[in-house]
């Protein structure tokens, strides 16, 4: 192992930056590390991001690397070759003091630590840089089962593939307590997928149908809200109703009526017939009854 010493150096930069510090700190009594504030960077599912390390562009740069708990990840030295192994998806642009990150997934997320040395001063100087991956959810789709008689629906909305975790909300076109008036939630979940961490979330809620048709619904998770849709039969309106219930009232009185009079004619005919002093038999009593009218 020709390379073990350059090797031992990077292993672990705590250790070695520990070791640094402490030669430094016995020597000079003043703190040797100089922390920059945090920064702040976000990166989606698939997508690449690059670190920015805060760097002193007029000074010689001596080492550089860049760490997340205690593992490294790249970096380089001014003088030597890196010889252990860096992250797959990661390169250094020595230019920029920066890393590019390709391939983002969600365990990326977290702090990492850029460690910077100048050939001009022992300090070691540190800056954080906080990675957050996150993942847009699906559009959520709408599934929409209605009892038989269409008295209460079950509607569940659903998505998949998002970070981080978020609840299946359900949208209304009126006030908060509208909506809850109108839905019971049956059930909600939030799945994590072992694997990728990413969640499949979803809801179901049950509609009452007393109140007719109900529109303008919709449910978002995330930023992404589904297709607007509509539970429920329609109500019959009013103006329809009415017109049904006079026809439904009207058409039997019309056919009473007719029957009443139907009869009433007979009456008069078989009465009038007597006082003629005529036998009555079905054919004459039909021409009767039409010379009549
Ligand atoms: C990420 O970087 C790779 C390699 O440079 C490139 O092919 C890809 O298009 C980039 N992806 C995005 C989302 O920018
Ligand atoms: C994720 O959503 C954001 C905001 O809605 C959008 O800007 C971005 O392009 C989306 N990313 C992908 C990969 O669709
Ligand atoms: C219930 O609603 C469905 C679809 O909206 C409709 O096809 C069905 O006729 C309705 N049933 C009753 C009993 O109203
Ligand atoms: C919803 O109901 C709560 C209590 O039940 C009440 O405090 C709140 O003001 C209501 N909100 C609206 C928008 O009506
Ligand atoms: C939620 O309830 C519906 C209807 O009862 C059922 O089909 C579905 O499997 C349930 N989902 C979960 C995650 O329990
Ligand atoms: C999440 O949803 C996708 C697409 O519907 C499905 O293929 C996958 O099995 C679901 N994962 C989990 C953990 O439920
Ligand atoms: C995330 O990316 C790393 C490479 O940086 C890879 O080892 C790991 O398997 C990936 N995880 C998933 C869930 O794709
Ligand atoms: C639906 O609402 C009506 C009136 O608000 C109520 O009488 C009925 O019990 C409700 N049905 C269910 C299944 O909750």
């Amino acid at each position: 192992m020709a390379s073990s010493c350059n090797r031992q150096y990077f292993l672990n930069p705590r250790l070695s930056l520990r070791l640094v510090t402490l030669l430094w700190t016995v020597t000079w009594t003043v703190s040797a590390t100089e922390r920059a504030a945090d920064i702040y960077l976000r990166g989606e599912v698939g997508g690449n991001v690059t670190f920015h390390c805060p760097v002193d562009k007029t000074r010689t740069v001596t080492f550089f690397y860049f760490q997340i708990q205690d593992e490294f990840v790249n970096g380089y030295y001014r003088t030597k070759d890196i010889v252990r192994s860096v992250w797959e998806n990661t390169r250094v642009d020595r230019d920029e003091t920066a890393v590019h990150m390709y391939g983002l997934n969600i365990s990326h997320s977290g702090k990492y630590e850029c460690i910077i040395q100048y050939v001009d001063s022992p300090r070691i100087n540190e800056a954080f840089i906080e990675l957050s991956v996150t993942a847009n959810y699906s559009k959520p789709t709408v599934t929409t089962f209605c009892d038989g008689e269409n008295l209460s629906c079950l509607v569940t909305c659903s998505s998949h593939g998002g970070y981080p975790k978020a609840k299946m909300i359900w949208n209304g076109p009126m006030s908060e307590n509208t909506t809850n008036h109108m839905l019971t939630i049956v059930n909600s979940s939030e799945v994590p997928n072992p694997v990728t961490m990413m969640f499949n979330s979803s809801s179901t809620a049950n509609f009452n149908c007393s109140n007719g048709q109900q529109t303008g619904l919709s449910c978002s998770v995330g930023d992404v809200t589904s297709d607007v849709f509509s539970v429920c039969a329609p109500k019959v309106p009013p103006v329809v109703s009415s017109v049904i219930v006079g026809f439904a009232c009207v058409v039997p009185f019309v056919l009473l009526l007719g029957l009443l009079l139907y009869c009433k004619c007979k009456k008069r005919h078989r009465g009038e017939a007597t006082l003629n002093g005529k036998t009555v038999n079905g054919g004459d009593e039909e021409a009767i009854g039409l010379s009549a009218i």
